[in-house]
């Protein structure tokens, strides 16, 4: 298969020889490389971890894959957005050396039959209780991208709290020599968390959507203050329901196990909610300050 070479010369290659044979010369000269791992349609919390990338290391790397296996039938795989030509023409401006495009066939041939079924982290009943076998299909997509690329730092954002976890657990789980960096959350100036889906939302929902980091923020500031876990759960769940909201959860977790926790005394706590709106699913999470007196 050929290369396809993107505008201003960003190289995208579409096949695990041709990416090999990309890396090797950089890996060879001793030069570090980053890899974003992404589904495409990019939008600013995309970018946010191009930037964090080119950062801390000399070479970036973005895949753009739309993992099937991260799917259930009933979620949005054949609709999700593919825009490979413009998400390209953004990274040649961002200044990424590389885009690794494969195709499904490429990812998993015909014959497939490996999967890495991660625990831990990924079965704590937050978002593994409602897509059922998600982070499966995210661990097994990712530790395959981190050994096509074999990149020095990959770069996850903390909108998916429980994804970046799950794959922090995989990496140390399985002697993967990447350091896993999360990156903060881009938000809209109202709060609303950037995905790609909030265009699915209706005006009066988007008016209402960032009620959600609205809660979790007031919340956090209550925890951090000493409010008990109990009432969180209570008020903050009231108040999603009463913006439009129905609540799939809204959790205080340990922010490393994401283990519940039965006090916040002096514990790392992060808090974790999803809810949906009309059609739209959206999550977000945000960590509560350590004691503020
Ligand atoms: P995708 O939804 O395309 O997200 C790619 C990366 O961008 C993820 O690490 C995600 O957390 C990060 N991201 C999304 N919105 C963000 C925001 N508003 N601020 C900061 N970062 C944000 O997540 C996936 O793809 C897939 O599961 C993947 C890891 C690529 C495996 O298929």
């Amino acid at each position: 298969m050929k290369t396809l070479r993107g505008p201003q010369q960003l190289r995208v290659v579409r096949t695990v020889s041709q990416l090999r044979r990309a890396v090797l010369p950089w890996r060879k000269a001793g030069d570090t490389i980053a890899l974003v791992p992404t589904m495409g349609a990019l939008h600013a919390g995309h970018f946010a971890l191009v930037r964090a990338a080119q950062r801390r290391a000399r070479h970036v790397v973005v895949s753009i894959f739309v993992n099937p296996a991260q799917f259930a039938p009933h979620e949005d795989l054949a609709s999700y957005p593919r825009t490979l030509d413009s998400d390209v023409a953004v990274l040649a401006e961002a200044a990424v050396d590389l885009v690794w495009a494969p195709s499904v066939a490429v990812m998993y041939p015909p014959d497939f039959a490996t999967h890495i079924v991660p625990r831990g982290p990924a079965t704590v009943g937050l978002e593994d209780k409602f897509r059922l076998h998600f982070f499966a299909g995210v661990a097994t997509v990712v530790g395959k991208l981190l050994i096509q690329c074999m990149p020095d730092f990959a770069m996850f954002g903390e909108k998916d709290y429980q994804q970046l976890k799950v794959v922090a657990r995989l990496v140390g789980d399985l002697d993967l020599p990447v350091k896993i960096v999360g990156v903060p959350t881009v938000r809209e100036k109202d709060g609303l968390a950037l995905p790609s889906r909030n265009a699915y939302l209706s005006a009066t929902e988007r008016k209402a959507a960032p009620e959600l980091h609205r809660v979790l923020a007031d919340s956090a500031g209550k925890l951090a203050r000493g409010a008990l876990l109990a009432r969180l759960h209570d008020d903050g769940a009231a108040a999603i329901e009463r913006a439009g909201f129905i609540l799939d959860y809204l959790e205080a977790p340990h922010a490393e196990t994401l283990q519940p926790i039965a006090s916040v005394k002096g514990r790392p706590i992060r808090l974790l909610a999803a809810a949906r709106i009309g059609k739209t699913r959206l999550i977000d999470n945000i960590a509560v300050p350590t004691k503020v007196s």
